[in-house]
């Protein structure tokens, strides 16, 4: 019987190991130390084999939002910031058009899409407190309808390191969702490029470390190089211990400068490898500046108070500047 619908009392305690590191001899990062030559050199520029964590700058909303708050222009808010990322995760539309070719950075291609947050929803009709009225069908969850969209040939121009896929488990589209995946995962692993399974949450599906466990896991099993999640309050580190691959986290909507950084702080503590984070970026107040303080908890161990004094410090040079 699937371990989601088994009892408590029918099975065996989990044991999620969360105080003994997996290991990967001879190479930095988790669960990668067996690939080619080509793969392990790409995943060497998106986290830093110093200790082995990443600063991703997500800024490939458009590809289903449109003009995302903050990415107006892009060439105006997001270039400032390129310098600061260790690794840029955008479209291909964006990278021909704004990012210049130089530069330094990984890229973490967008490959999966055709759908918008203005997708036909299916609709039912049914009664709620003797009215009739019209919902959008339970279970139904337009936006998951995502074919692949990047052939390999083209990441290869475009020198991509990792290709991000949206996987939406649990939703109507979750087989599709899932050969999108294994389908870039065939053509990627042909070349050395990598895969980042994203894990995409849709209305009906709880946020919690039970669903993240089942969705990173799925994807890592099904050949994800590196799986991208959102953080849980509760649990996270039983998430990262029982994904043989690194999870980085997701952003989300925008929080506070200083629970965005305590979000981080936690995440990389609990065995997290980055974070790849758009909004709480690019939409604070001073986007270089919690870039910076990002980074630090990141990559420095920044606690978030640390972090916060720094995001508050340079935030006010740079209002004196
Ligand atoms: C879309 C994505 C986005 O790139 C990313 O998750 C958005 O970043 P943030 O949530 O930090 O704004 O993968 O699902």
């Amino acid at each position: 019987m699937a371990d989601i619908t088994t009892s408590a009392a029918d099975r065996k305690e989990k044991e999620y190991f969360t105080d003994v590191p997996q290991t990967s001899p001879g190479f930095f990062l988790k669960g990668s130390h067996q690939y080619d030559w080509g793969l392990k050199n790409r995943l060497s520029k998106v986290f830093n084999p110093k200790d082995g964590r990443t600063v991703m700058l997500a800024f490939d909303h458009g590809y289903f939002q449109g003009p995302t708050t903050g990415l107006e222009r892009v060439d105006q808010t997001i270039l400032p910031l390129e310098p600061y990322a260790d690794c840029l995760m955008l479209t291909r539309g964006i990278q021909r058009s704004i990012v210049p070719a130089s530069t330094q950075k990984a890229i973490a291609l967008r490959a999966s899409g055709g759908t918008s947050m203005v997708s036909p929803m299916e609709e039912w009709e049914g009664e709620f407190e003797g009215k009739k009225v019209r919902f959008g069908r339970p279970g139904f969850e337009p936006l998951s309808n995502e074919s692949t969209a990047l052939s390999i040939e083209e990441a290869i121009r475009l020198n991509a390191s990792i290709l991000a896929v949206q996987v939406f488990i649990g939703s109507a589209y979750e087989r599709q969702t899932l050969k999108n995946l294994t389908d870039l995962v065939d053509g990627a692993s042909r070349y050395g490029i990598g895969v980042m399974g994203v894990v995409a949450v849709g209305r009906a599906m709880a946020r919690n470390s039970q669903y993240f466990r089942l969705a990173t896991r799925i994807m890592a099993e099904l050949g994800a190089n590196v799986v991208k999640c959102y953080y849980t309050e509760e649990g996270f580190e039983s998430i990262t211990s029982c994904c043989p691959v690194p999870i980085v986290i997701a952003g989300g909507k925008k929080l506070p400068e200083l629970e965005a950084l305590q979000m981080c702080y936690h995440a990389i503590q609990q065995g997290a490898n980055g974070v790849d984070m758009g909004r709480n970026i690019f939409q604070s107040d001073a986007p270089i500046s919690m870039m910076k303080a990002v980074r630090g908890v990141v990559h420095e161990n920044l606690t978030p108070e640390q972090g916060f004094q720094m995001y508050q410090d340079l935030k006010a040079d740079a209002a004196q500047a």
